[in-house]
């Protein structure tokens, strides 16, 4: 014990101390890896895990400046597995001139041997900033092929032991951009205000190939890889040599390379470290340092009926653009060019679907690797999604002893078939995130495109399994919401095969299951009554079993269970004081309830909500969850603060979303809210690992597009960005649906993996954010002209420029936001074909369909619309042209003739 305090004391005074013009910092004496960071844009804070350094600075445990590599000598075939990681042996001869601290690693690089390779690395200031700068020199007489090299990143995103006040103002998260020589690495602080990090290559040879998990020891390294401490990554520049053996098989995001250096050939490689003051100037700073940088509208997601757009900012030309697979996206030049931006159409090939990765090569040679993904149309993702849970996840078991059919279940792809059962008995057992997202999915798709064989499944669903065993329905405990139906008790359900496959100790027994208390549970019920409420009220004929407004009532009780107590005075569930996922769908509730004229009803649920939102006006972290660190709160915390105008909450909220979801060029992380640990939860593929569109994406996403729409000054570069985060967010669970309709609770973004779990799991609440929050934006964007976020701008480009012609083409297709007009139009049923704003005749015309084509829909017969105009500059006094429209429960309503109306704005 003493002895251990002795050696962390001696450790403290170990380090060199450094500072450039924009930095200070601490390097371990040791190891000369890094150890503390601060930036002088605010020295009080450290980006490094500086405080708990000691508690892991010995073996095996990954820090910024360390080195892994894999290389063969001449002909042999075996790569030899180094780093300076595993056995660290303190350096002796490091020396100062000419740099902060430069290190031969010779010794304490394991299994590299002397007459082999030798290594150096400088840590240096640059311009004014940190770099650490590697060489490596063949010292045998035989060519050495490096088929590895990776470049180890930590920064504190260590949450272990801290409280959650703590974890916001201490830590960060790093996210990558791998887009080979322009690719970059971003820390963001969890505040969402800087200091932020962002790291970029020395020199053209540091490419970042691949982005690689570094597995530590679980136990001895601060609960490394577990819900507080996801775990470091390292930058790649080869990556060969790990795909051909433990990614085989798997199609990286860039072509896997190695190097081979010649006897008596050096070569160098580095990390810049640059610090931004805010997210928002990220991209810029990595052009400011000689990178080109692009920015997709919409985004990396491109639906098959979306052309894109592509700008690159560059100060040398463009020579070739590649795409891979062939032809999966082709690329026409916009013909006119702003300043350094040079622009090109995307339009997705109508054969392709998935993954399709773009090489930009410029004149230099430097190569900028982008990376998309082509979707179905919305409303086809939304026709198969909706298809495929109604066939292939329905369920119709009745002799199930747990009660589960019929039901809209878990599906698990690998099998083709329910997932019965599972030790996280929730994912089987209909509730919870992992088991409800199924039936949450099917049930907001039916509020958008209502078919009337998949309505009539969840009707049955509703009263023979939801309002019948999933719920309670009679006594102080109706409404209440189980756990789970599916437990781990064999002698409750005597003869019931449990498969041996699952390790069952630890699982829920029918007593757990069976309880009512966690609030989460809530939002699923009620997003499934409400999605037939909508379905109803938009296609009254759908409904067979139940009026609609049944399931408003049903859904309305439900939410008030999960608030209320019972006669002994103890709360119904734990959690309801906190953002809740989904919970966006209780806003629409409410509203729905006062347009049924259910008052009092309507009234109780503000008050509800209202007291949440004021009890977190007074929290520093008002953003809690289950976990300790968590971006499940924020959209709630959202929602309610801006509706009773808690507006430094509502402020502080959107700040904090900026520091987990990044836009970068690539369809996985672009608008990607951290998530890390769901896949243990509802995946089938159990472990900790950064996930690519858990529902965090389009969750988070309606805050940040909500807000957008709300900003004074939507054009501005400043607001772009926040519109660029939500869209790509709103845009990201799109792609979790398969061309067969099947949707993924999450993408696996390990290179080992590189694919969509087979479980759909709590894909629901993403499913609810994607739809809840699509949108068409169009704006004028300072630098590009008329852009639109989501939609086709017809003729914008052509002679008359007063008049822009815009075709929606995200999934809903219900909701349009003009941003130079501060215009927020939404309709609740048909869907916005096109619209047409004369800026010479003051007039948008919004024209409806009754339907989508192929959507299989009942087509609607009238469409209310409602609008609400934000003071933007230079904005206009619109209003809508009641003339022609009716004015029904629901607000103005267009009716449909011969499947067609139309709403008219002007100012
Ligand atoms: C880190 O080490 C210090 C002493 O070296 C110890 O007091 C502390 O509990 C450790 N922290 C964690 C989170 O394990
Ligand atoms: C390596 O392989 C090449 C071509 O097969 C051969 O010419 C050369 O002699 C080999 N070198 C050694 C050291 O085995
Ligand atoms: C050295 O190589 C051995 C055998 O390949 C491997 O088990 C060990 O992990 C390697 N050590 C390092 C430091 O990579
Ligand atoms: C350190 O320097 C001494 C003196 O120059 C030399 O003898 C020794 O081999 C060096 N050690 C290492 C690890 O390079
Ligand atoms: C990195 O180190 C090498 C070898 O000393 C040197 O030639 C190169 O200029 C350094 N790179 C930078 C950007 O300082
Ligand atoms: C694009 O280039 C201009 C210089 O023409 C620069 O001022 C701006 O910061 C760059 N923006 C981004 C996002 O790279
Ligand atoms: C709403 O309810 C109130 C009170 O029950 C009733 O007086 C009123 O007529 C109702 N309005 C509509 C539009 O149904
Ligand atoms: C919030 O403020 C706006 C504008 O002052 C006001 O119209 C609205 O009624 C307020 N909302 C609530 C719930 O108090």
């Amino acid at each position: 014990m003493l002895f251990a305090v002795l050696l962390s004391l001696a450790g403290l005074a170990h380090s060199t101390t450094f500072s450039t013009q924009y930095f200070t910092g601490e390097l371990d004496e040791s190891s000369g890896v890094l150890r503390s960071l601060k930036s002088s844009l605010d020295s009080s804070f450290d980006f490094s895990p500086y405080d708990v350094f000691n508690n892991r600075s010995g073996d095996s445990h990954y820090h910024t400046g360390d080195l892994t590599l894999r290389y063969r000598v001449g002909n042999a075939t075996a790569w030899i597995d180094a780093d300076t990681v595993t056995n660290r042996v303190p350096l002796t001869n490091s020396t100062t001139s000419n740099s902060i601290l430069s290190s031969n690693l010779d010794r304490t690089i394991g299994n590299v041997s002397e007459d082999h390779l030798s290594i150096t690395r400088a840590w240096t200031e640059y311009e004014g900033d940190l770099a650490v700068n590697f060489t490596l020199t063949n010292r045998n007489s035989q060519p050495i092929e490096i088929g590895s090299l990776g470049l180890p990143i930590e920064f504190n995103s260590i949450f272990t032991d801290r409280t959650a006040v703590e974890t916001l103002q201490k830590c960060v998260l790093v996210d990558p951009f791998i887009g080979l020589q322009a690719g970059y690495v971003q820390v963001t602080r969890l505040l969402g205000q800087g200091p932020h990090l962002v790291i970029t290559p020395l020199d053209l040879d540091t490419k970042f190939e691949a982005w690689r998990f570094l597995t530590e020891d679980t136990d001895t390294s601060l609960a490394y890889q577990s819900q507080v401490f996801e775990g470091n990554y390292e930058w790649q520049i080869y990556s060969k040599a790990y795909a051909e053996q433990e990614w085989k098989g798997v199609e990286p995001w860039n072509s896997p390379t190695s190097l081979v250096l010649s006897p008596g050939q050096s070569i160098s490689y580095g990390l810049r470290f640059t610090a931004v003051s805010d997210v928002k100037k990220i991209e810029p700073t990595v052009f400011a340092l000689g990178h080109p940088v692009a920015v997709g509208i919409p985004g990396y997601v491109v639906p098959k009926d979306l052309e894109g757009q592509l700008f690159v900012n560059t100060t040398v030309g463009v020579g070739t653009v590649n795409v891979s697979p062939d032809s999966c996206l082709s690329i026409t030049s916009l013909g006119s060019n702003n300043g350094n931006w040079i622009g090109y159409k995307v339009s997705p090939n109508q054969q392709a679907f998935g993954r399709c990765r773009m090489e930009v090569v410029y004149d230099t040679g430097v190569i900028h690797a982008l990376h998309y993904y082509i979707t179905d149309t919305g409303p086809s993702t939304l026709a198969n999604a909706g298809n495929f849970l109604s066939e292939k996840q329905w369920y119709t078991d009745t002799s199930d002893p747990f009660g589960r059919a019929p039901s809209i279940i878990t599906h698990d792809k690998s099998v083709d078939g329910p997932v019965l059962q599972d030790n996280r008995v929730w994912i089987a057992g209909l509730s919870d995130e992992g088991g409800a997202g199924s039936f949450v999915t099917a049930a907001m798709k039916q509020s958008i495109q209502p078919v009337a064989s998949e309505v009539a499944k969840l009707e049955q669903f509703v009263k023979e399994t939801v309002w019948a065993r999933l719920q309670l329905t009679n006594g102080s405990t109706q409404y209440g919401v189980r756990k789970s139906l599916f437990f781990y008790e064999p002698s409750a359900v005597p003869g019931y095969d449990y498969s041996s496959d699952f390790y069952w100790p630890g699982s829920w027994d029918k007593d757990a299951a069976y309880l009512l208390d966690r609030a989460y549970d809530y939002v699923h019920v009620s997003a499934l009554y409400w999605g037939l409420y909508r379905a109803g009220r938009i296609a009254p004929s759908v409904l067979t079993l139940r009026p609609s407004t049944w399931y408003l009532v049903q859904s309305y009780k439900t939410v008030l269970f999960a608030f209320g107590s019972q006669p002994d005075g103890s709360e119904n569930t734990y959690y309801n004081d906190l953002g809740l996922m989904g919970e966006t769908v209780w806003m629409y509730l409410l509203n729905d309830l006062r347009a049924e004229n259910y008052t009092s009803e309507a009234t109780k649920l503000e008050s509800i909500m209202r007291s949440r939102a004021e009890a977190w006006s007074t929290q520093e972290d008002p953003f809690g969850s289950e976990q300790a660190w968590d971006c499940t709160g924020q959209e709630g915390v959202y929602l309610w603060s801006k509706y009773f105008n808690y507006t430094d909450t509502a402020d502080k909220t959107i700040a904090s979303i900026r520091g987990y979801m990044p836009t970068v060029a690539h369809w996985g992380w672009n608008g990607n809210a951290r998530r890390y640990w769901d896949f243990t939860t509802a995946g089938k593929l159990s472990r900790i690992e950064r996930q690519i569109h858990h529902y965090g994406s389009s969750l988070n996403a309606l805050p940040m597009l909500e807000n957008y729409r709300s900003l004074s000054d939507p054009t501005s570069q400043s607001s772009i960005y926040d519109l660029r985060v939500g869209y790509g967010g709103n845009q990201g669970p799109t792609t979790n649906v398969g061309d067969d309709g099947f949707g993924s609770m999450s993408f696996h973004s390990f290179p080992e993996t590189l694919a969509w779990d087979d479980y759909t799991g709590d894909y629901g609440p993403g499913f609810l954010g994607q739809v809840l929050g699509a949108v068409a934006v169009v704006l004028q964007h300072p630098d590009f002209g008329w852009v639109s976020f989501g939609g086709n701008l017809v003729s914008s480009s052509q002679g008359d420029s007063d008049t822009l012609v815009l075709e929606p083409r995200d999934s809903a297709r219900r909701r349009l936001y003009l941003a130079d007009l501060g215009l927020d139009v939404s309709i609740d049923a048909g869907a916005i074909q096109q619209v047409t704003i004369s800026y010479a005749d003051r007039q948008v015309e919004v024209d409806l369909v009754d339907r989508v084509e192929g959507s299989g829909a009942v087509p609607a017969t009238r469409a209310a619309v409602e609008y609400a105009v934000t003071s933007v500059s230079g904005g206009e006094d619109v209003k809508l042209v009641e003339d022609g429209l009716t004015k029904g429960r629901y607000g103005w309503e267009a009716k449909f003739q011969s499947g067609k109306a139309k709403v008219v704005f002007e100012w």
